[in-house]
């Protein structure tokens, strides 16, 4: 299978102008700045089905043309490198590996709506790689491919790297615009929806780092043809980020549609120590659990995964063996949201935090069974009651655990005082 987005990862110093340059880099924008109007690019998106690699898979040419193009205001375009779903390490890939690639997607998007200035809003973590994004950008000026009159078409845009503070819900998209304002970061409600009142009240798009770094190859090879790469509803290639009881885990560039079995077993190299699969994760934290069976049925497709009562998420696989605790894995996703909820609204803030003491006390030994009726009731409740998604991710990292993997959680049920709940 050739590699796209992933296909320079391996050469030495791509993340330098020149070497950029010699492997085909810049060469997306000069077609769009010079043969392309906005319109055109947008058409061009359209067709791959290129869908939004942060989680919701919304279809980015169709996102790019909700931007209302009377308006008078200022547009922007944002690019989220928040990258906190637990789980999830591919667009770190791309930042350090093939930055100027992200940095001439940023170019197109930003073209293709009007925009004179983008944002990468990147996670406190990866303060290392906000320093080089920040050579990066200062390097394609120097270039003129990023500031005023890029390449001498007369196109200005300028780019700034912003960091975020270590907050989770800073990485849904509408929380994210009010941490770049400087205000807290509270999710928003929608609608409006950012593409006509979004950063400052001006119409925003907000892309993750691999959408935006798919893009300059979509131009140069045509929607088509990152169309048929994948399904009828969702284009192209993915980066998907395995991990867990795999014998290789890693970053892995596969199609849309690619069957879940062969990324464990081909890819991975299947389960450490010769185990036996027992869970899947197949969309980051955020998604619901899979069995062993329903992973090994699965395509990693957002209508497939659905149908398993599952998402595609940010294309995050958390593979887990044999001698995986579920309980104590869905007590540490809990913990985590619950730690992560910015408290806003009652069913995400008391809920998370009502099932970490249930946890807790089935961990310590004195659970009941009306202790786990308990945990599926508050995450029925929870589900859809929440003013983002957060509140949902929480319900759905509790629920399905508890009712695919009941015998787990009903050995806890006989064990008293037995364990400490770390
Ligand atoms: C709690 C929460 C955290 C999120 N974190 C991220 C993130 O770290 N990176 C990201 O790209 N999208 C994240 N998203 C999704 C964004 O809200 C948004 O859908 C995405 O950035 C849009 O870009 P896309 O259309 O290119 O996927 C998160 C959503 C939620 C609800
Ligand atoms: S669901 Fe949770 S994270 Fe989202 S607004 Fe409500 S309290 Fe905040």
């Amino acid at each position: 299978m050739e590699r796209i987005i992933s296909a320079r990862f391996d050469i030495p110093n791509a993340d330098q102008l020149d070497v950029y340059l010699e492997h085909g880099g810049y060469r997306a924008l000069k077609k769009v700045l010079t043969e392309m109007t906005p319109e055109q690019v947008i058409e061009e998106v359209k067709k791959s089905a290129l869908r939004g690699c942060g989680g919701a898979g919304f279809p980015t040419g169709m996102k790019w043309g909700f931007v209302p193009k009377d308006s008078p205001k200022p547009k922007y375009l944002v690019c989220n490198a928040d990258e906190s779903e637990p789980g999830t390490f591919k667009d770190r890939q791309i930042m350090e590996k093939d930055p100027h690639g992200l940095i001439e997607g940023i170019l197109i998007g930003a073209y293709a709506i009007g925009a004179h200035l983008a944002f990468i809003y990147i996670r406190g973590e990866y303060w290392y790689l906000k320093e080089k994004l920040e050579r990066v950008i200062d390097e394609a000026r120097q270039g003129g491919y990023v500031g005023r009159n890029i390449l001498g078409t007369g196109f200005d845009c300028d780019i700034i790297v912003h960091p975020g503070a270590g907050a989770y819900i800073c990485g849904e998209e509408t929380a994210l615009l009010e941490s770049l304002e400087g205000k807290r970061g509270y999710p928003r409600l929608k609608p409006p929806f950012p593409a006509s009142v979004g950063l400052y009240g001006c119409p925003t798009v907000i892309n993750n780092v691999e959408t935006l770094a798919w893009v300059p190859h979509i131009i140069l090879r045509g929607g088509e043809w990152f169309h048929r790469l994948g399904t009828e509803k969702s284009g192209g290639h993915r980066l998907y980020s395995l991990s867990g009881h795999v014998v290789r885990p890693g970053v892995y560039e596969r199609p849309l549609g690619y069957p879940l079995k062969r990324l464990i077993y081909e890819d991975g190299g299947g389960i450490r120590d010769g185990k036996r699969l027992k869970a899947v994760v197949p969309g980051g934290a955020s998604s619901p659990i899979l069995t062993a069976e329903e992973a090994e049925s699965a395509t990693l497709d957002y209508e497939p995964l659905a149908a398993l009562g599952t998402m595609m998420g940010s294309g995050a696989v958390i593979v887990m063996d044999e001698d995986t605790d579920i309980v104590r894995t869905t007590y540490s996703f809990i913990k985590f949201f619950a730690h992560e909820s910015c408290g806003w609204c009652v069913p995400c803030r008391e809920g998370t935090r009502w099932m970490v003491k249930i946890f807790e006390r089935l961990l310590r030994g004195g659970g009941t069974e009306r202790d786990l009726e308990m945990l599926v009731t508050l995450s029925d409740n929870m589900f859809g009651r929440t003013h983002c998604p957060l509140g949902d991710a929480a319900a759905w990292a509790v629920g399905p655990a508890v009712k695919k993997f009941r015998a787990d959680f009903e050995r806890y049920l006989t064990r008293r005082g037995a364990v400490a709940a770390d």
